[in-house]
């Protein structure tokens, strides 16, 4: 007998409503595996054995489609409502509501501030703004067109060589300052990429300005003495930065969480996240979902796209999701801010090639059958491109929104006493034992 999973002598032996009894036809044993929060533990399986020495059973998941790698209170998706929620609220009252930095507050103290805190909170976020002078010439090592993407990871890592201290990641006062400074300095790294990629100088952060304000200027500023950002132009980005602030266990917080759980400090953690948002399947689908936008062209290609989707000739990029069998609900967000910033930039023949191919797809049955509907990409380029970004930027600002997400789920790892380093197993399907070839032998 062990202690969770009971392995049991016979059939009559009971078994608890909230368990799994497995019967094991190798050896005719039953074991019983308590089921906590709709999951079974994985380490319960490998009491489960043939010979006494053996390693016992594993689970085997590729891409992870149904382990759940930490027990987490930040942010709860409901895929087949369509149900997103920051700590307990809902991402439309956020989006609404809400401004960037207080979500970033929200996802890393667990509650919303009082006016005080969110005060010295963005006090403290707005006076570590500026990075070391160094980083610019960093920066200038880079080629001339070098992807902005790249230069924000490498950036990133880099700040870890300038805050030596932040190795002490059990100090909780050393692990806040450098929450701070990374959630302070992230829009600084990606516009001074940005100016790079453009050969333009780099422009120091203006305190002056709000969070997304400061972006921008620090992206456009040119010649005059202070640049003004357009209010809704300034809250359209900021209502991007809090939709894509966190979304639970994807492909780059996992990266955050599994590089973090090595100890090391969190910028050497966050760029982990930086580069598994750098691929095409996580940062990168709303520049695809734009640029096939603009092969379509004209509405009237729009049956004909739809034909060839359908036949599996391709994409219909910006649908479908692995969570949501549902309207992503920031989509509907995003469709609503897209609206706004085109009345101030003018209109994108884009956009109603979008809002058409969208209610040609959510009647054919094809995409009806499969669930698809439109999720966080679909719309999300058109307003990037509305502001005046260039496609590379697109995953930069994924990234700066995503980086309160990084940190308050690198914060939660930290402090989860059930958590190691992450070290999966493996099914090892290679040879063994053989004996080394001298290279004048082999054929
Ligand atoms: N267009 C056409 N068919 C699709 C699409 C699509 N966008 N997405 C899924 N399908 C079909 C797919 O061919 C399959 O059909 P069948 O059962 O006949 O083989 C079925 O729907 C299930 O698809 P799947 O590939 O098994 O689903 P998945 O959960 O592995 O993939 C996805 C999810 C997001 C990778 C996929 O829907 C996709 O490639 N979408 C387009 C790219 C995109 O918009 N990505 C952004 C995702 S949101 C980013 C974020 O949240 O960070």
């Amino acid at each position: 007998m062990t202690t969770q999973t009971q392995e049991q002598d016979g059939a009559g032996a009971a078994t608890a409503n909230e368990s799994l009894t497995i019967t094991d036809n190798r050896t005719g044993k039953q074991y019983e595996i308590p089921i906590e929060d709709g999951t079974i533990r994985a380490t319960e399986l490998r009491n489960i054995k043939v010979e006494e020495d053996d390693f016992g059973l594993m689970t085997y998941d590729p891409a992870y489609m149904a382990t759940a790698s930490c027990r987490s209170a930040i942010t709860f998706i409901d895929g087949e409502k369509g149900i997103l929620e920051y700590r307990g609220y809902p991402i439309e009252q956020l989006a609404e509501r809400s401004s960037y930095l207080e979500v970033a507050y929200l996802l890393i103290h667990g509650e919303l501030p009082t006016k005080d805190q969110l005060d010295e909170w963005i006090h403290q976020i707005t006076i570590h703004t500026f990075v070391h002078e160094n980083i610019k010439e960093f920066m200038h090592g880079f080629r001339y067109d070098a992807h902005p993407m790249g230069m924000l990871l490498a950036s990133v890592s880099a700040l870890s060589t300038f805050y030596p201290e932040a190795t002490a990641i059990k100090d909780p006062d050393v692990r806040y300052i450098q929450v701070i400074r990374m959630l302070a300095k992230m829009p600084t790294l990606a516009a001074f990429s940005f100016r790079h990629n453009q050969g333009k100088p780099y422009v120091y952060p203006d305190n002056e300005l709000s969070y997304p304000g400061n972006f921008l200027s620090m992206i456009y500023k040119m010649t005059e003495i202070r640049y003004e950002p357009d209010p809704r132009l300034e809250h359209a980005l900021d209502v991007l930065f809090i939709l894509h602030a966190d979304h639970e266990q994807n492909a780059s917080t996992s990266a955050v969480r599994s590089v973090g759980s090595t100890q090391v400090d969190p910028y050497s953690a966050v760029a982990a996240g930086v580069a598994a948002l750098y691929g095409p399947l996580h940062g990168g689908a709303n520049e695809a979902a734009l640029r096939m936008l603009r092969r379509i062209e004209s509405k009237d290609n729009i049956p004909d796209f739809i034909k060839g989707v359908k036949e599996g000739e391709e994409r219909l990029m910006g649908f479908g999701h692995r969570v949501y069998k549902n309207y992503d609900p920031r989509a509907k967000i995003i469709k609503k801010a897209v609206e706004d910033v085109l009345e101030v930039t003018g209109t994108n023949p884009l956009l109603d090639i979008a809002l058409e191919l969208e209610k040609i797809a959510l009647e054919d049955e094809y995409f009806v059958d499969r669930k698809l509907y439109p999720n966080v990409d679909f719309y999300s380029g058109l307003i990037y491109e509305a502001l005046g970004m260039p496609m590379e930027m697109f995953p930069v600002l994924f990234a700066i929104g995503r980086t309160s997400g990084w940190i308050a789920q690198w914060l939660e790892m930290i402090d989860d006493k059930e958590q190691k380093i992450a070290r999966p197993r493996q099914i090892y399907t290679g040879e063994r034992g053989r004996d080394y070839v001298p290279i004048d032998r082999r054929s």
